[in-house]
């Protein structure tokens, strides 16, 4: 079993603040705080921790952040009232309405009505359309952006590569194939998107020199899935009941990591994986943001 063949998320994601913080201090130094809201709508449990650990990253690099929380029964209109005010404040260089929404309003509308200079997170159609056909310039989603930043600075040779990608997602899966089969630099791989109704993921994932796993479905990549020697990077968080634990949940990747972890030539722990570099894309995204809305920095 490779002992060392960890992709320490933590630790690349460490890196990333490091430049991110660099940056800061030269927007400061030009008059400029990065300023970043969070919009919360209902009372998701995860949510809650998601946006409390956004919160206390951007406090650690500077930027200043603040969090919207309303209530379940907000109408869309009050919502997206809120969001044209937010677009509107020169104060406030990035926006990020955390999903899941409550079921009576419309994500894929909330999302198109942030404006596309303060979405860091990459969901207007503006930048995903940008993603797409490969323009530079607009926010790539946190979390395939993390990914992508994890193989790089891993060493994981993309050029080529055939890569597995488990989900169809529009946080993950769709814009992380885009990412991955660009012609670009870190890029040029072979992309094969699975979904739920694909034909034998298993034969998909054995030829692959790195899968993806982003579905949601716990522990759903086994052994016999993968190449041996190939990278699996696993994105999924999926809560299972375990009575042993405190808050009587356990939280569980798409990987099996037990038995894939000696056959993988790299694999990320979860977590301690993509989590980390989610958040450190976030804040870079951010900084962009006011760097662009600004000009206070050129770059
Ligand atoms: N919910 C799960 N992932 C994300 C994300 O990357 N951004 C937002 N806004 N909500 C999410």
């Amino acid at each position: 079993m490779p002992p060392d063949n960890l992709i320490d998320g933590r630790a690349i994601a460490q890196e990333v603040h490091a430049e991110t913080e660099s940056r800061v201090a030269a927007l400061k130094s030009a008059g400029v705080e990065p300023g970043l809201r969070f919009v919360r709508v209902g009372d998701d449990p995860a949510s809650e921790v998601y946006v409390g650990m956004k919160e206390r990253s951007a406090a650690k690099l500077g930027i200043r952040s603040e969090t919207t929380v309303l209530p379940v029964e907000t109408l869309q209109a009050e919502l997206l009232e809120l969001l044209e005010k937010l677009n509107a404040d020169d104060g406030i260089h990035g926006v990020l309405v955390q999903a899941p929404l409550p079921r009576h309003i419309d994500e894929a509308k909330v999302f198109s009505t942030v404006s596309p200079a303060k979405d860091v997170d990459g969901f207007h159609p503006v930048n995903a359309g940008k993603l797409i056909i490969g323009e530079g310039g607009g926010f790539v989603p946190c979390t395939p952006g993390g990914v992508h930043e994890l193989l790089i600075r891993s060493g994981v040779t993309i050029e080529g590569a055939e890569v597995v990608i488990l989900g169809r997602g529009n946080i993950v899966g769709k814009p992380m194939a885009a990412i991955l089969c660009q012609k670009a630099e870190h890029a040029n791989a072979t992309v094969t998107l699975c979904h739920s109704r694909s034909r034998d993921i298993a034969a998909h994932c054995r030829r692959a020199d790195i899968v993806v796993a982003a579905m949601g479905v716990a522990k759903f990549v086994k052994a016999d899935m993968v190449k041996p020697g190939a990278t699996v990077i696993d994105v999924g968080v999926n809560r299972i009941d375990d009575p042993a634990a405190g808050n009587g949940y356990r939280l569980i990747g798409d990987v099996d990591f037990a038995v894939v972890q000696p056959i993988a030539g790299r694999i990320t722990p979860n977590p301690g994986g993509v989590g980390p570099m989610t958040i450190a894309m976030l804040m870079r995204n951010t900084v962009r943001a006011a760097e662009q809305q600004t000009g206070a920095v050129s770059r």
